[in-house]
């Protein structure tokens, strides 16, 4: 496994490949990579012949009040586990390479500006142009994706239909820890006292689910009862409950489409985020 930091790399690389008549699968991510990401570069790595992580703190998806400064990196770990999921190069680039006075961007209305898009307004911009610009770098068959961000997942889902990416793209399922929470680079920041208070985003999801499950269908019936369950926990300060129709990410009243059940919670200052989806 090599790890490159210039485009020309990585498309020298690619197209030896392709010449070859291989198959290459990317796995997108901003490093600090834990089981989650590797659960989408083994399946990866199972689908197609080559496997690119790219490993890239994208400055342009934070806003200047966020985390872009302190976001946790450690490229030698993240080298690791890539080596034992059996990836086959590592896209860790700086900053100028990626962005080299661009003035181009990628943005997407409507489905972007609901959910973590009305606290994250310029998010999904800063996703739709760093993936798109992998996208191109890379020119992979396939991208996988984790339904941990399902927001994510959806847009890009869109962005490839809208703007005719041929690329096929995969959604991951999320990967959790022994306890419920699911995995995520940012659980760093919790202190061992927050760290317990975050579980309660996922035992109210797993309410959720269960009264779902039990025949209820009245969404506002199931939005109230996970908020009542996260609002138990002092330490928590919810952003948004919602179930929203996983293609169009539109609120819905009743549970009777693939849907989307998407929380976002402050535990202290850090912002964690969670869901499930009901096909
Ligand atoms: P990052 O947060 O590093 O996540 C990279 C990929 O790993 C995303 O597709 C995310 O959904 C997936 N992932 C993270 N935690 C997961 C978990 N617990 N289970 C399953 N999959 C999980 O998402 C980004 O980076 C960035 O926005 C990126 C797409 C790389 C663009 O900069």
């Amino acid at each position: 496994m090599r790890i490159v930091k210039t485009i020309y790399e990585v498309r020298k690389a690619v197209k030896e490949w392709k010449r070859e008549g291989l198959t290459v699968g990317l796995v997108p991510t901003m490093g600090y990579l834990h089981e989650g990401h590797k659960s989408l570069i083994e399946r990866a790595v199972r689908e197609n012949d080559r496997v690119v992580v790219s490993d890239f703190v994208n400055p342009t998806q934070f806003a200047p009040n966020e985390d872009f400064e302190s976001y946790p990196r450690d490229i030698d770990a993240d080298a690791a586990l890539c080596e034992s999921a059996g990836a086959s190069l590592i896209f860790n680039p700086n900053a100028e390479e990626m962005y080299d006075n661009a003035l181009t961007f990628v943005d997407m209305n409507k489905i972007t500006k609901v959910l973590c898009g009305k606290t994250r307004p310029i998010h999904f911009s800063g996703v739709c142009t760093v993936v798109s610009k992998l996208f191109n770098i890379v020119a992979p068959d396939r991208a996988y994706f984790g339904e941990k961000d399902a927001q994510q997942l959806c847009v890009i889902r869109k962005m490839v239909k809208d703007l005719n990416f041929d690329i096929e793209i995969v959604g991951c399922p999320i990967i959790r820890e022994a306890d419920g929470l699911a995995k995520s680079s940012r659980n760093t920041y919790l202190n061992s006292e927050e760290r317990e208070a975050a579980l309660c985003l996922s035992r109210a999801l797993n309410l959720g689910r269960k009264i779902i499950t039990g025949g209820e269908t009245n969404t506002e019936t199931v939005v109230k009862a996970i908020t009542a369950e996260i609002e138990k926990e002092p330490l928590a300060k919810i952003d948004y409950v919602e179930i929203v129709d996983f293609n169009t990410l539109e609120r819905l009243d009743s549970v009777n489409k693939p849907v989307l059940c998407a929380a976002a919670v402050y535990i202290g200052k850090t912002r964690l985020i969670d869901n499930f989806i009901m096909e």
